[in-house]
């Protein structure tokens, strides 16, 4: 443990900046072993700030080495400042001055992949949220904005490519033979959107007409060897800036939009201006080495980072704990683009799937936050799946209550009215409002609030008065640091469907109409329906309205009818899940009291009746046969038993496929497609039901299945049926997977993103001895501990195999734990998001629970970085 443990800053003692940075120019000089970078800022006192110390204080991590600092030319002795290890204090400084600083810094033992960092042989940085420090000493806050100009100086044989925000100005040599590129950025930015790229890069260039007429020239730099994967990307972000043109009104600004994929990368990507950075797993496609939905992730994130241009640089956040300002924001704008690109019920099922499994398991832990957090100890512990799935559907909601077209002028004035600055989760919510006149002041109770709320409904139907009652409850239940909450404001969208499956008219408060939306504003509320023409089955929460659990007693009838009659396609979906929840936990329940398992599956019927229906969209029928996760069915259990929930799942699966065996194979041959790849809906949904089909298909242990999955292995034209067919095998465990794997690595050992699935498949096998498989991995030559898709893929993988993460002997945890050890100060942000497993320990049984507190505690003794340090905390809380 350290002496002293690192410390919260909370949102409440915001206070504005003591000193303004007009002008930002920069200069970097590239050298193998370290780079100088000399900054000259233009600063001055801050009208709006209290405070009137004399004395300046810049952020700085200290790595750096300071080599000299001046105010306006005039270098300052070393009784004029002061250094600590995150701080340049410098006492005394004038009203207006420019300051420069030198500073040292060495990018290839950046292991952080924080600041200036080398990946593969290029240079780039990742600024957001707090990473600019480590370049040179800064008012590193996202409400200090300035125009920066960026000079870089390198061997033109090294680094052929020199990039950074904005337009390139001026371009030349210097004495001694070296490249001078220097990039003007006209728009003010904080310093997280900072970029600088350089290297051997290739480049693929293309051009975005504007609505407006101007021609934007757009430029994806890959290594040269990638340059063929990025046509997809390529088209994704014109359709990008169409989409948001189109739907927005928001056009591009500058006459450039420049793209570059690296492999060492934290996260997904980043929307640095006018220079995105992406994990190349996110931008470089191809259909033999990129899936279908690597494909759809693909043109999701590169619309995200695009539309942060708007939602993000143009208004950008005033402190970090507005995050979900410009990321929820975000997040619902490429939901909606996707849903618009594609399926709106397919993509509205994956979205909620995810936020249902992932994020309500969050809300649910001890890292459970507000979408707008009070405090934190590291801001990087804060991209969270609440501040980006939940604030989404925060945002999705205000949708639903102002309706299309007055959304729209919400976003309208708030686009207009912030442009250029630094704003709040407020002023987001107050353009909303002031544009639609809807009181939103008990709806913003979202953003302060943690935790997923509870509904519980009740019906009455009186066959004399025609009118059914609903009766609806909320609760939140607590979170740390908030004990009680208070009701929220929340859009029910509600239908009434026909025991024959026919949808209803109803008048709700005056409006009669097949849909209503209903304001849940207090504890508990009766809403009333008149002119209902006989007894329904109410369909709630439609297009899943509002992210909360909720519970009505549906008879087994009831759900079958709502999957086969719905006309909400989610709503469709949700049923048959439900249906397989209630199965998969009584099925729990059998296997912990050692009961015999149920060998007949209500689920069957619905199955049949939707693979023998041609009429249907291949891509809901893919969607409802797959059964419920396991760590879906995890979130949804008071005391997770894995091992019990593996065996129930294994089991239906088996019940499933013995049942359907003919007609999953008539509809694995139904779908085979001869075309050629294209990542378009409709071979996507066929390809889905197709290997779907063939899953439960090799399940029924039919020899045929086994010999088209072969087939289907060996010959397949594109990523997405071969990996389908080699997961299948290993989740399947089939004789010859060991022997497809190795197939698999001998084909594709070349191509580092292939690999990385490899690597994740081979540590997911299901085997009580998997551990030993597990550390082969990290020892193999294609592992490399630097790069974090690497380490995801392997301990993703592996905590995916309930036998090997959760064997009882605890060795899974303790492998898992050595791990976030090893990489706790050589990369925080990775080493704390691999925590995340460990983190769930109370609500495992407490022969598994303990074992993780365990690890967790041996954790604890370490000296650790704040992100880790942040997140054992809290959790042994
Ligand atoms: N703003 C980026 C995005 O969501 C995420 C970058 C976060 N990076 C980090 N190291 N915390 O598009
Ligand atoms: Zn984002």
């Amino acid at each position: 443990m350290k002496d002293s443990s690192p410390s919260a800053i909370y949102l409440k003692d915001y206070t504005v900046p003591d000193f303004l940075i007009d002008k930002t120019e920069l200069t970097f000089e590239l050298e193998e072993a370290n780079v100088l970078v000399t900054s000259r800022l233009h600063m001055r006192r801050n009208a709006l700030s209290s405070d009137k110390v004399a004395s300046l204080v810049l952020d700085g991590g200290d790595e750096m080495k300071l080599i000299g600092v001046a105010i306006d030319n005039v270098s300052l002795s070393a009784d004029e400042y002061q250094i600590t290890n995150q701080s340049l204090e410098i006492f005394s400084a004038p009203n207006e001055f420019v300051l420069t600083c030198e500073t040292l810094v060495e990018p290839q033992n950046n292991t952080r992949l924080e600041g200036l960092y080398r990946s593969s042989s290029m240079f780039c940085t990742q600024c957001e949220a707090e990473g600019f420090r480590h370049i040179t000493y800064y008012l590193d806050r996202p409400d200090v904005m300035s125009v920066f100009t960026t000079t870089i100086i390198g061997d033109e044989e090294k680094y052929p490519v020199m990039l950074s925000n904005g337009n390139e100005v001026e371009r030349g040599k210097t004495e001694d033979g070296k490249t001078v590129v220097t990039w003007h950025d006209p728009f003010k930015k904080p310093a997280y959107l900072f970029a600088l790229v350089a290297g051997n890069l290739a480049v693929q260039d293309d051009v975005f007409k504007t609505k407006s007429g101007r021609v934007v020239t757009l430029r994806i730099f890959t290594e040269h060897h990638n340059l063929e994967k990025v046509d997809y990307a390529m088209g994704a972000l014109k359709r990008s800036m169409k989409w948001d043109e189109d739907v927005y009104g928001r056009e591009y600004d500058l006459d450039i939009f420049m793209v570059v994929a690296v492999d060492d990368f934290n996260m997904g990507a980043m929307e640095n201006k006018g220079l995105n950075i992406f994990n190349s797993s996110c931008l470089l496609a191809s259909p033999e080495t990129t899936t279908d939905d690597a494909y759809l992730r693909i043109e999701a994130i590169v619309a995200h980072e695009y539309f942060h241009n708007w939602s993000g640089n143009r208004v950008t956040c005033r402190d970090w704990f507005q995050l979900s300002l410009k990321e929820g924001f975000t997040v619902f704008r490429d939901q909606t683009f996707s849903s618009d690109m594609h399926s709106e019920t397919v993509k509205r099922v994956e979205d909620v799937s995810f936020l249902r499994t992932a994020q309500f398991a969050e809300d649910a832990g001890p890292m459970a936050h507000p979408v707008r957090p009070e405090s934190f100890i590291e801001i990087s512990n804060f991209y969270t799946l609440t501040v980006y799935e939940k604030g989404s559907e925060i945002v999705r909601m205000i949708y639903t209550l102002l309706g299309e077209q007055a959304f729209r002028k919400g976003s309208d004035l708030y686009f207009d009215r912030h442009d250029g600055q630094a704003v709040t989760c407020d002023d987001f919510v107050a353009a909303m409002e002031d544009a639609s006149g809807v009181d939103l002041s008990q709806f913003k109770r979202w953003y302060s609030q943690a935790g997923t709320p509870e509904l519980l409904f009740e019906s009455k139907y009186s066959v004399t008065d025609k009118t059914l009652k609903l009766v609806v409850k909320q609760t939140t239940p607590p979170t740390p640091g908030q004990e009680s909450k208070l009701p929220l404001h929340i859009p029910i969208k509600l239908g009434l469907i026909s025991k024959d499956g026919n949808e209803l008219e109803s008048t709700y408060s005056g409006e009669t109409a097949q849909e209503h939306v209903l304001h849940l504003k207090s504890e508990e509320a009766t809403f009333e329906f008149s002119g209902v023409d006989s007894e329904p089955v109410p369909s709630i929460l439609r297009g899943f309205s509002a992210p909360v659990k909720y519970e009505y007693a549906y008879s087994t009838e009831e759900l079958l009818l709502l999957m086969s009659s719905d006309s909400d396609g989610f709503n469709r979906w949700n049923a048959a899940q439900q249906l397989a929840v209630r199965e998969l936990k009584s099925l729990i329940h059998q296997i912990k009291n050692g009961e015999p398992l149920a060998d007949q599956s209500d689920l069957v019927k619905g199955f049949k009746s939707l693979l023998l229906n041609e009429e249907l969209d291949p891509a809901m029928v893919a969607l409802i046969l797959e059964l419920p996760s396991q760590a879906y069915l995890s979130e949804l259990e008071k005391e997770i038993d894995p091992h019990a929930i593996h065996s129930a799942l294994t089991h239906l699966t088996k019940v499933i496929a013995n049942a359907l065996k003919e007609e999953f194979s008539a509809t694995y041959m139904n779908n085979v497609e001869s075309t050629v790849y294209e990542p378009n809906a409709i071979q996507i949904a066929k390809r889905a039901l197709k290997n779907i089909a063939l899953h439960y298909w090799v399940e029924s242990d039919d020899v045929t299945a086994l010999e088209s999955l072969n087939e289907q292995f060996s010959n397949s034209d594109n990523m997405t049926d071969q990996y389908a067919a080699l997961s299948i095998a290993v989740e399947a465990g089939v004789e010859k997977a060991d022997v497809m794997l190795a197939t698999f690595y001998d084909q594709w050992l070349h191509e580092s993103l292939v690999v990385n699935k490899w690597l994740t498949l081979s540590a997911s096998q299901e085997n009580v001895d998997g551990l030993k498989r597990v550390e082969e991995l990290m020892s193999h030559p294609a592992f490399d501990i630097k790069n974090p898709n690497k380490v995801r893929a392997v301990l993703g993988g592996m905590g995916r195999s309930v036998q090997v993460f959760h064997k009882e002997d605890g060795s899974g945890y303790r492998y898992l734990a050595d791990q976030i050890i090893y990489l706790n100060k050589r990369n925080p942000q990775l080493a704390s998001r691999i925590c995340t497993p460990l983190t769930r320990w109370k609500k495992y049984k407490s022969s598994l629970g303990d074992l993780m507190k365990l690890e967790l505690e041996r954790i604890q003794k370490e000296d650790l970085s704040k992100d880790v340090y942040e997140v054992i905390t809290k959790s042994l809380n």
